[in-house]
């Protein structure tokens, strides 16, 4: 308990203002973005997803953002998975990137949607071969005997389809379309700034500081 007591350390690298950020929160996450990458940062789209199941119980874990265009945010996984059915009976999500080295963290809440079979098939048709197939290998988060299970079903689908896997029906992408965006820079002394875009009901951007 004392070690991790003892945890912890003062932010000192940035700042940001009202009048630094950009009018939309979608430019303002890409300019943060561009910054995780030339700061090369390892997995920057590595991103904790929340979702709430239909008896209210949350959970949480990580994608990897593919997908980012003036709509949001888009993920791909398995629609059948925990993430998947939690989705189907409550739309309402929340994403989180925490960029340790740059002393940023970013909360996105909003609604997802299903994007398009065109869609999903593009992305998924640019993903490596072992991906495709493992597509189709995992019932995603259903229980299993074992490995050998999986592997054998990789190798049942590997022969059934060779080289070239369609899209499985039940694997596609997800939108999160942001109604809340915030931006935390750490600041020395715990006075950290918290900068949040809320959308309005015309679909305008309100921009506020949050207390600490
Ligand atoms: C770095 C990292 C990236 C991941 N990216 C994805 C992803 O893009 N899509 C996905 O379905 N699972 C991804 N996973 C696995 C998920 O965290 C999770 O184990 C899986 O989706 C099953 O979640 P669920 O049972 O809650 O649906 C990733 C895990 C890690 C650690």
């Amino acid at each position: 308990m004392t070690q991790l007591a003892d945890l912890r350390r003062s932010y000192v690298l940035g700042s940001l203002t009202e009048n630094d950020v950009a009018a939309d929160p979608i430019d303002q996450f890409q300019r943060w973005f561009d910054e995780a990458l030339n700061a090369k940062l390892p997995e920057p789209n590595a991103m904790t997803l929340a979702t709430v199941n239909a008896d209210g119980q949350p959970s949480a874990r990580i994608v990897l953002l593919k997908g980012l265009d003036a709509r949001g945010f888009t993920f791909f996984t398995n629609y059948q998975s925990r993430k998947g059915l939690d989705l189907d009976a409550n739309p309402l999500a929340a994403l989180l990137f925490h960029w340790v080295q740059l002393e940023r963290q970013v909360r996105i809440e909003g609604r997802v949607q299903k994007v398009s079979d065109a869609e999903s098939d593009a992305y998924f048709l640019s993903r490596p071969l072992g991906s495709r197939l493992g597509a189709w290998a995992s019932e995603q988060s259903a229980e299993v005997p074992d490995r050998a299970f999986l592997e054998q079903r990789e190798a049942a689908f590997r022969e059934r389809f060779g080289d070239d896997p369609p899209r499985p029906p039940h694997w596609g992408g997800y939108l999160l379309v942001p109604t809340r965006v915030e931006f935390w820079q750490g600041r020395p002394s715990r006075l950290h700034d918290r900068i949040v875009y809320l959308r309005e009901p015309n679909g305008a951007w309100r921009i506020a500081r949050l207390s600490p």
